[in-house]
């Protein structure tokens, strides 16, 4: 099945979609939310605490606690890649199942390990995927998922 599709993005077109995200970041509003959940709406024990301790360790949780200025800003970094030369954009057809986002989950694992193996390092981001329509845009998108892309514009 392969259901991947990857957007490579670097240099000039890289900051471009940068500072287009980040301007709908600084504005705010409902308008920018991911189509899918990544968590449950009421988290449920035991990954209620599990999520919570990990969390701990995170460099947003150093922040203090009400600091809502830096954790925003901590939060923009998201969007600078966090300061990555290249930045990867996966997406899926819509009309696929869990199973082929199950082979994606390994397709993403596959990159990071090999991307070790050549002394680099990735960070996985989910924040992306609520400027899935800005994102859009910008890698010449134009339907709802990946349909409309030529074979061409796929790795
Ligand atoms: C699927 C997935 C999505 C993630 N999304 C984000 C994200 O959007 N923003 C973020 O800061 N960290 C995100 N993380 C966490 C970081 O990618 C990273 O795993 C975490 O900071 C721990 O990094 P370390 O193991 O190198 O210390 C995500 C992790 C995974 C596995």
């Amino acid at each position: 099945m392969q259901p991947w599709c990857v957007h490579v993005v670097a240099g000039e077109a890289k900051e471009k979609l940068s500072r287009a995200i980040l301007d709908a970041f600084e504005a705010g509003g409902e308008g920018h939310k991911r189509t899918w959940k990544y968590y449950p709406d009421e988290l449920f024990e035991p990954y209620l605490s599990r999520s919570v301790r990990s969390a701990g360790g995170s460099t947003a949780a150093r922040i203090g606690k009400g600091d809502h200025a830096q954790m925003k800003a901590q939060r923009a970094q998201n969007y600078l890649f966090f300061g990555a030369p290249v930045g990867m954009i996966f997406t899926i057809d819509d009309r696929l199942e869990i199973g082929s986002w199950l082979d994606y989950g390994m397709f993403i694992q596959n990159i990071m390990t090999s991307a070790r193996g050549h002394g680099l390092h990735t960070c996985p981001q989910a924040a992306f995927a609520d400027y899935h329509r800005i994102i859009r845009g910008h890698l010449g998108h134009p339907g709802g998922s990946h349909r409309d892309l030529r074979p061409v514009d796929r790795i």
